[in-house]
């Protein structure tokens, strides 16, 4: 009888902890992808920022064209010797390439991880699509990314190495910004613009989810992220597009 009750109550506990622990598992299974998907959105968020930092010091360094060939090519040269002594040459920009690699892909993968999250969650599609889904910005995100990323790469290719520029003098940074955007190479003039214009919507929205995600939740602080994320976009494609406008328009040459 003794054995036999033991028995039985070994079983009860046997068969009582797998279905406990099953059934914690899966209370805790939606809470878990729930955490880790606001920790994409967080990195999402700070690679953002990165980046957005990033873009304002390259605008302002941008904005030197207008002192001039030797002022512009002078911080050039001085970018490669940012922070020596204590670091040998051109290890800070070094550094700081392989910090914005690493923020650009984390920045995609988790865009990417969270948009295919989204799509398991609604396997079938609306019926009736909604014509007007957010912002412009808000729907043009993946595009204007791709269409970035196709950007940075013509640029580094085009600035940084000289490749695809008609002066591609390494020496020279003036030069090759003048030669970028004479008259009779439109079109590369077309592609930056169609690209500082996408980096200025993408921003829009960016700087405005990153808010969001980064705690701003009341309607007062939504109506100030909004216009922040506007005007912190606006000044940026216009301090960008001045410079390929100024080399038009003869300004600088
Ligand atoms: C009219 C607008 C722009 C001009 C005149 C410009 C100019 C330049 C120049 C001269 C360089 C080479 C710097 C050097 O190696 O000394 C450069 C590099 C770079 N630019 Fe721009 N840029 C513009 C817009 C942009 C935009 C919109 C982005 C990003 C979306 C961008 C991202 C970069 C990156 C990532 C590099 C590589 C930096 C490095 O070599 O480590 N630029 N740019």
């Amino acid at each position: 009888m003794g054995q036999g009750l033991h028995t039985v109550i070994a079983v009860a506990v046997d068969t009582k902890v797998p279905q406990a622990a099953v059934a914690s598992k899966a209370a805790l299974a939606p809470s878990r992808k729930r955490t880790s998907s606001v920790l994409l959105k967080i990195i999402m968020a700070v690679t953002g920022i990165t980046l957005i930092l990033f873009l304002y010091l390259h605008m302002i360094g941008n904005l030197k064209i207008f002192f001039g060939a030797e002022a512009f090519d002078h911080y050039a040269h001085w970018l490669r010797s940012v922070a020596t002594p204590l670091l040998p040459r051109t290890w800070f920009l070094w550094i700081q390439r392989g910090g914005l690699t690493v923020a650009v892909i984390a920045h995609i993968a988790s865009a990417a991880i969270l948009a295919r999250r989204a799509r398991a969650a609604r396997p079938v599609k609306y019926v009736h699509r909604p014509k007007v889904q957010g912002s412009y910005a808000a729907r043009t995100m993946r595009w204007g990314g791709v269409i970035v990323l196709l950007f940075v790469i013509f640029h580094v290719l085009d600035l940084t190495t000289g490749t695809l520029n008609p002066v591609g003098d390494k020496q020279h940074p003036y030069a090759n910004v003048v030669a970028d955007f004479a008259l009779d190479r439109w079109y590369v003039t077309l592609f930056y613009t169609l690209a500082i214009v996408a980096v200025g919507f993408h921003l829009r929205h960016g700087i405005f989810s990153a808010a969001r995600t980064l705690g701003q939740q009341t309607a007062r602080g939504e109506r100030i992220a909004r216009a922040s994320a506007l005007v912190l976009s606006l000044v940026l494609v216009a301090g960008y597009l001045a410079v390929p406008l100024a080399v038009m328009t003869g300004l600088v040459d």
